[in-house]
This record gives structure tokens, C-alpha cells and sequence, in this order.
């Protein structure tokens, strides 16, 4: 598929920034907070589905106060990258696994679906229409943020009929401001991000809002990011803030990669499956399974757990160096990056930049 001005309509901005301008917006970008010159928007109205998109200026959306996302909540976000290749062209991370989860995450909100060619239509006219904000160096890359939100003016509690898809792209770098370096954790005993039954596999703007009072509790306690609990039992670990968790275990001279099993309350990401596949490529023994907190501390203080990490498209992986709880503080790998972790943040990046072969095919062509 090319970016298809019969689906999109390109209408260019008559302000982009300068190559200067750019220049000094790009550097040190960190995480979300500098755009590019355009988004695309596309409507949607029930009985008539998805109309044309366009491509236009980077600003603000006019709503109605009534809308019904700014009552109900009916929002779903995305996150991928796009990356530069060593050939000069660009190419983003399995957007279609991303339009995937966009249309599971559409379906527990009783919100329409996107069609994939959309999805990955509008990913394609804005990064060949902002290719300049796409960063070079490793670690960077143009972090693009599809959203969908409902947008009919109406009080009654039921979907919205109306509804308006947002693409946008932000150059970004390291997520945490630290870089790499490992960052201290915080079990979150006192609040639950979401339990059976609940929005906790989707990717709605409420499952967020509903965890930035335990972030800022972790924040508190000294910690970076917060760690989620199953809600039932208190016991068992799912995922982190904004992203998923793996384990090291050294069993029987076999290096183990763990990572929390998918239970429908938490997120399936798609660095976390991504990491499953180059696990056992990197000749790790990788396992999906429940992993309590009493199992993580014995694990620790038995030295079978050598190291763990966080992993997701924002935070690509970051070692957990520290955990702090109400139930005790433990350092993991004497609080340094770990050599699983490191080896295996290599492959991923290297995969993305297009520094190693794409024998999965994950890498999409601008
Ligand atoms: N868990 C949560 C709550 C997230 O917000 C994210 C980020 O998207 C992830 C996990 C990791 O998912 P992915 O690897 O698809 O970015
Ligand atoms: C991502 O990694 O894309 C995320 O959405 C994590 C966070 C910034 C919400």
C-alpha cells in the first residue's frame, strides 16, 4: 500500500517549521513532547462509516463541550515508531499488529473499527509527508500516536454516533530522562489498575487516567514507574505503567526469560511478544506464566532471578534495577543493566534501525 492521496487528501501546511527551527526542536527530544508540522484526521459517523481523510497543520481540534468523550470516555490510544534506515529511507515497527490491538481496544468501548489500510495509510502520508522530524541517531525514532475519541454532542449514556480518528508524530528519544540507566519500581498495594471482566488488555485514555495517582504514589516513595498487582488475589504481578515486565532466572545453567502470561487485564504488547520471538532466537529458554511478588523476592534472595526489565514501545527496554513495597526493597543485578537485557535491547534496536536482517518481517516501508 502507498500513501494514497485517494484516501488521504494532502493539504500541506502553509507554516512548517524551518530546517532550523526543526534542528532546534530536535535535539535532546525526550519523550511526546515536540509534534511535527501535520496530523491527519478522519471522521467517522455511524450509518455511513469512515469518511475521507486529511492530512493538514498540527493544531487544535474544535469539539463540542457536549462531546461525549468529555463525559464518557470513550478513547483509545496507539503507540509505534517509525525509524530511520541506513539506506535513507524509513520504515515503522509491525503498525499492523498495532491496528490490531487500535480495533480490540475499538471493540471494548463499543467504538467502530478502523480498517487496517487506514490505519497504516495515514501512518504512511504523514511520515513521508514529516520525513525531516525523523531522528537518525539509535535509540530515536518519530514515536506516532494514533487516537480515536467520540465525538457526538449528546448526554445519554451509550456510544457515540460520531466518532474522529487522530494521527499524530512526535520525534522522540529515551522515555525515562535517565536514558538506559535502571530505574527503582513501586508495587502498588493500594491501588489496582484493572481487574477480570474489566478494560485492562485495551488501550483506553481511563486505564491511564485511572493509574496516575499510584504513579505519583511511586514517584513519592522515590520510584519511577509503578508496578500493577492482579486484582483478585494482590499476588501476582501483570505489568508496569506504560509497560510490560519481563524476568532472568538462572535455572540448572539455563538462562530463563519470564514474562507475566497474558489474563485480560493486562496489555498484550507488541515489544512484549516481539521479545518472546528473539528470546528463544538469542537461545533463551522464554516462558509466559504467573509470577507472584513472594516469588520475585525468594528469586532474588536465592540468586536464581539475575535480572528484570521493562519493555514497550516507548520505554523499548529498561532494566529494573530497584523495587521498593510494602512488603520489602530489593535491588536486582546490584542495581546495573544485566547482560540479557543488554543483548537483548541490541537485537530489537538493531532489528528497527535495520541493522540486522528483518527475518520476520516486522519492518513496514515507508
Ligand atoms: N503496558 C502498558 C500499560 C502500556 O501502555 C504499554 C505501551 O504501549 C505497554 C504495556 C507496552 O506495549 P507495546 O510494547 O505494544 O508498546
Ligand atoms: C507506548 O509505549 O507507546 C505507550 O503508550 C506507553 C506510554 C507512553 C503510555
Amino acid at each position: 500500500l502507498t500513501a494514497n492521496d485517494a484516501m488521504i487528501e494532502i493539504r500541506p501546511s502553509a507554516h512548517p517549521a524551518s530546517a532550523e527551527e526543526r534542528a532546534a526542536r530536535m535535539t535532546n527530544p525526550g519523550f511526546g513532547r515536540i509534534f511535527t508540522d501535520h496530523m491527519v484526521v478522519v471522521p467517522y459517523v455511524e450509518g455511513k462509516g469512515w469518511g475521507k481523510g486529511v492530512l493538514k497543520a498540527y493544531g487544535p481540534i474544535e469539539m463540542d463541550p457536549a462531546a461525549s468523550v468529555l463525559h464518557y470516555g470513550q478513547a483509545i490510544f496507539e503507540g509505534f515508531k517509525a525509524y530511520k534506515q541506513p539506506d535513507g529511507s524509513i520504515a515503522s515497527f509491525r503498525p499492523d499488529a498495532n491496528s490490531r490491538r487500535f480495533n480490540a481496544s475499538a471493540a471494548r468501548l463499543a467504538m467502530p473499527e478502523l480498517p487496517e489500510e487506514i490505519f497504516i495509510g495515514a501512518a504512511k502520508a504523514l511520515i513521508s509527508q514529516d520525513k525531516a522530524w525523523v531522528p537518525g541517531a539509535v535509540g530515536e525514532s518519530l514515536y506516532m500516536r494514533p487516537l480515536m475519541i467520540a465525538t457526538e454532542a449528546a448526554l445519554g449514556v451509550r456510544p457515540s454516533n460520531e466518532y474522529l480518528f487522530v494521527l499524530l508524530a512526535s520525534p522522540s528519544g529515551a522515555y525515562f530522562p535517565a536514558g538506559v540507566k535502571p530505574v527503582t519500581v513501586w508495587i502498588s498495594d493500594d491501588y489496582v489498575r484493572a481487574a477480570p471482566g474489566g478494560t485492562g488488555f485495551a488501550k483506553c485514555a481511563g486505564n491511564y487516567a485511572a493509574s496516575l495517582v499510584a504513579q505519583r504514589q511511586a514517584k513519592e516513595e522515590g520510584c519511577d514507574q509503578v508496578v500493577w498487582l492482579d486484582a483478585i488475589q494482590r499476588e501476582y504481578i501483570e505489568e508496569m505503567g506504560g509497560m510490560n515486565i519481563f524476568f532472568v532466572y538462572q535455572e540448572k545453567g539455563e538462562t530463563v526469560v519470564v514474562t507475566p502470561e497474558l489474563t485480560g487485564t493486562l496489555l498484550p504488547g507488541i515489544t512484549r511478544d516481539s521479545l518472546l520471538q528473539l528470546a528463544r532466537e538469542q537461545g533463551f529458554r522464554a516462558e509466559e506464566r504467573k509470577i507472584s511478588v513472594a516469588e520475585w523476592k525468594s528469586a532474588i534472595a536465592e540468586g536464581r532471578m539475575t535480572e528484570a526489565f521493562a519493555c514497550g514501545t516507548a520505554a523499548v527496554i529498561t532494566p529494573v534495577g530497584h523495587v521498593k513495597s510494602r512488603r520489602g526493597n530489593w535491588d536486582i543485578n546490584k542495581g546495573e543493566t544485566g547482560p540479557v537485557a543488554a543483548k537483548l535491547r541490541e537485537a530489537l534496536l538493531n532489528l528497527q534501525h535495520g541493522l540486522a536482517p528483518d527475518t520476520h518481517g516486522w519492518m513496514t516501508k515507508i
